[in-house]
């Protein structure tokens, strides 16, 4: 389903079939909010199987009808965070899959000029170590607002980190791998370049605006 491109042990790209499908339906610009919305969530449900792949469980007893067995369940509290406002649109997704998550969220926005991130929304857990933290954001651009993000997340505990986006640049994954080299990243497709705006190339354009029809 996933393969670690060679230079980057810690990035995951998903080259699986439904994910590359549904990731050409949401590059294309005739592609509305509606639709756009819609396979964000899914993309986001299929990634977070393999994103949560070694999340830690504990075995427990379980009585079925017939007899009493050993299953296995979730042992840490997962929390996972979108970066706002186009990460909301994939933690719906992981959501559907994986509803015992906690939410917390963080506001980033990107100066259109500066490229830089600016904070004006960070509502976390207390606890943020006592389980993994999922960080979503569909576009991984200069990765300055990523990078930021775990920043915040570590000051604020988290202690296992991973980060699932949907669309990254060579430099953003470079700043990230280089900024965080513990974290593992979680892609649908490594683009080839960033333009002088910024932007990822060929990309899909603005994800937040495109999700909520503010273009
Ligand atoms: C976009 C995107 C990321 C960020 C990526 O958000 O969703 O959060 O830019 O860029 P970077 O890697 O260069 O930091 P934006 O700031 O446009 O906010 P929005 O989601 O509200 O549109």
């Amino acid at each position: 389903m996933a393969a670690a491109p060679r230079e980057h042990p810690n990035v995951v790209v998903f080259d699986h079939p439904l994910i590359q499908h549904k990731l050409t339906y949401l590059r294309d610009q005739t592609t509305s909010h509606r639709p756009f919305r819609a396979l964000l969530y899914q993309i986001a449900g299929l990634m977070v199987y393999e994103a949560t792949r070694t999340l830690p469980t504990a075995a427990i007893n379980v009585q079925t009808p017939i007899e009493t067995t050993v299953g296995r369940r979730l042992s840490a509290k997962v929390t996972v965070v979108p970066v706002l406002r186009a990460g909301l649109g994939m933690a719906e997704g992981v959501l559907e899959v994986m509803p015992e998550a906690r939410i917390g969220h963080l506001g980033l926005a990107r100066d259109e000029t500066t490229l830089r991130p600016t904070v004006y929304l960070q509502r976390l857990p207390r606890d943020l170590d006592a389980g993994p933290v999922i960080l979503v954001d569909p576009m991984l651009a200069t990765g300055g607002s990523a990078s930021e993000a775990v920043h915040i997340l570590r000051r604020a505990g988290a202690n296992d980190l991973r980060m699932i986006c949907l669309v990254a640049s060579p430099e953003g994954i470079r700043r990230l791998v280089s900024d965080h080299p513990d974290l593992t990243i979680y892609t649908a497709a490594i683009d080839r370049a960033l333009n002088d705006r910024g932007f990822i190339v060929p990309g899909l354009g603005d994800a937040g605006d495109r999700m909520y029809g503010t273009v």
